[in-house]
């Protein structure tokens, strides 16, 4: 059967907030659609607690340029220094923003937006922590996603919900559309635009424990790649310091902003010793690796492999007082500042935090490489910055390169917002002043057949066991800690399974209605490509650095790799390229990371 076309000036794919915020700002100058795969309200943003970091200044003195600084020192110096400088200043601007746009955010006393302290956030000239995480209660992204979504709606952007998007269309090297799979009728759908931006979100699927959402599997990179375009410092994948341990769930960082500290078997607050003056609030490479010691050691909790975060009153107020702060804080307050990380704990372990301590361990969070951008969310095609002509992309999927080889907290809140906003307004100005390029003959052809491959295939390997090969191998050989020997046999093990995928796939459902086991194992395909080409690039980087930490390269190495990583898939090979210089233009020179 025919696909259906559609034509829009912009087409969205992905609704968390990258791409709501894209869809706002284009809307406001043509017609716009966002196609996503889950009903907007939906998506993984949803799920970001603690805050988006702005140097508003609001509790105590801070500045965007101490905010950039953090940005690339969290980075360990990766991050390009004008998209640093863009992030802290734009970020600023974009909460005051949502805030008019509606935002319940927490509030001072006198009425302002609150702020709390997080990992890395910093007064650079004390170095102690500063307060730039403004918050709505532990649901900041949730609220994010509401307040976009019912502007989008205001502003009449189309959305197509519940329709995967599972191919570009390019014709030459210009981007002219995109094919979506209808997931209630099975039929594919033919999106002809003058601009296109991804914001698919991550990958945190590629691990066994995540505190990502069963959607987040790379689709958006994978599409990409298969189209012979290149992705940028994907060995960067961070472990968030705190999942409820054996689940993966996200306890955000903000319960140490609050004052919770993390303990060992013996009851020691071990962060004093890795980070003696931020402590539990160092940036989250270090403290994942700081807990992993711990465990290795001997002092996870009843000998097994978690440790301690405790919120607890008494505690916080304990250690308030040893650093000399007059703030006490009680029950009530930790019920207002935490409603949702009570309400899981409880939920699922059965565990009170007002009253226990909660075992945590690290989980995959989240992708620091990706699809590469400019500063105006342009996606480049080579190392030496050559843009894809109507193509865009914002949020997790894109890498700015904001974030270098490590996140700062609050940061992906803020990169949405800034460089969504971007990339909106950039694709008002291209619609303007360019037609539509003509779509190829036949433009949903491959990946049709593709998709019915999956449909009918009829081998062995059902889409669960390859999916929990693929995790597990990730988990164990590309995680926190990474060698030579791990990741070389990631890579092998990696290919093994993309054969299986590609011979041996078996399907049950072979029908057209809400058939998610033809898409999970769509999706799987782009885990397998995803997952190859970030132990690939690990495995090239022969460094320690931010979350790339290297067992048999321990120090960082300024002199060959202050560099990001280019790679392409070449069927089951990556090719790589390390030549693309960071941009220092803050002048910010790397320097030993002291916390
Ligand atoms: O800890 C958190 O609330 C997570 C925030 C983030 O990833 O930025």
């Amino acid at each position: 059967m025919a696909a259906k076309v559609h034509q829009f000036d912009a087409v969205v794919v992905g609704a968390g907030g990258a791409g709501l915020m894209a869809a706002l700002y284009a809307s406001r100058g043509v017609r716009t659609a966002v196609i996503s795969k889950l009903y907007p309200t939906r998506s993984h943003t949803g799920t970001a607690q603690g805050g988006i970091g702005a140097a508003l200044g609001n509790l105590e003195e801070d500045r965007w340029e101490w905010h950039a600084y953090d940005t690339v020192k969290g980075g360990d110096f990766l991050s390009d220094q004008n998209a640093a400088g863009v992030l802290a200043r734009d970020a600023i601007e974009a909460v005051i923003e949502l805030e008019h746009m509606g935002l319940p955010f927490d509030r001072t006393d006198d009425g302002r937006i609150s702020q709390r302290r997080f990992g890395g956030h910093t007064n650079n000239e004390t170095k102690k922590p500063v307060r730039r995480a403004c918050h709505s209660a532990d649901r900041t992204g949730h609220m994010i996603l509401q307040t976009l979504y019912q502007n989008c709606i205001k502003e009449k952007v189309t959305f197509f919900d519940e329709f995967q998007v599972v191919d570009i269309i390019m014709n030459g090297n210009v981007a002219c559309g995109v094919v979506a799979y209808e997931i209630d009728t099975g039929e594919l759908h033919v999106f002809h635009a003058k601009a296109i931006c991804f914001a698919t979100g991550g990958w945190g699927r590629c691990w066994q424990t995540t505190s990502n959402a069963h959607s987040l599997t790379g689709d958006g990179p994978a599409i990409f790649l298969r189209h012979g375009l290149p992705m940028e410092d994907m060995e960067f994948y961070q472990f968030h310091p705190t999942g409820i341990y054996g689940m993966g769930i996200l306890i955000t960082e903000g319960v140490r902003g609050e004052g919770g500290v993390l303990l060992n078997s013996k009851g020691e607050r071990f962060m004093e010793r890795y980070a003696p003056t931020i402590k539990d609030l160092a940036s989250r490479d270090v403290v994942s690796r700081s807990i992993y010691l711990e465990i290795r050691d001997g002092r996870g909790i009843n000998g097994k492999p978690y440790v301690h975060l405790d919120v607890r009153p008494e505690t916080v107020n304990r250690y308030l007082a040893e650093a000399g702060e007059s703030r006490r804080i009680d029950a009530a307050y930790i019920e207002s500042k935490l409603p949702d990380i009570l309400d899981f704990c409880r939920t699922y372990l059965g565990v009170d935090p007002v009253k226990e301590p909660m075992p945590i361990a690290p989980t995959a969070h989240y992708a620091m490489g990706g699809i590469p951008t400019n500063i105006d969310s342009e996606v480049l095609s080579t190392p030496d910055g050559n843009v894809v002509p109507g193509m865009y992309a914002a949020g997790e999927v894109a890498c700015v390169s904001v974030h270098g080889a490590n996140r700062l907290g609050t940061n992906s809140l803020t990169d949405l917002v800034v460089f969504g906003r971007r990339a909106g307004m950039r694709m008002i100005e291209y619609c303007k002043n360019t037609n539509f390029t003509p779509l190829p003959d036949e433009p949903d052809g491959s990946v049709r057949r593709e998709i019915e491959r999956i449909r009918n295939a009829n081998g062995k390997a059902k889409p669960h066991e390859i999916r929990a090969e693929l995790q597990k191998v990730m988990m164990d050989n590309v995680g926190v800690f990474r060698s030579e020997e791990m990741m070389s046999e990631a890579v092998e093990k990696v290919r093994e399974l993309k054969h299986s995928f590609e011979t041996d796939l078996k399907i049950d459902d072979r029908g057209t209605r809400f058939n998610t086991d033809l898409l999970e194992a769509w999706e799987l395909g782009a885990l397998i490509d995803v997952a190859l080409v970030t132990a690939k690039c690990a495995l090239e980087r022969k460094e320690s650095r931010g979350a790339h930490s290297r067992v048999d390269f321990p120090d960082r190495d300024d002199v060959n790799y202050l560099v990001h990583s280019f790679a392409w898939l070449e069927g089951n090979d990556v090719k790589t390229d390390f030549s693309r210089k960071v941009d220092l233009s803050l002048e910010i020179a790397p320097t030993e990371r002291v916390y």
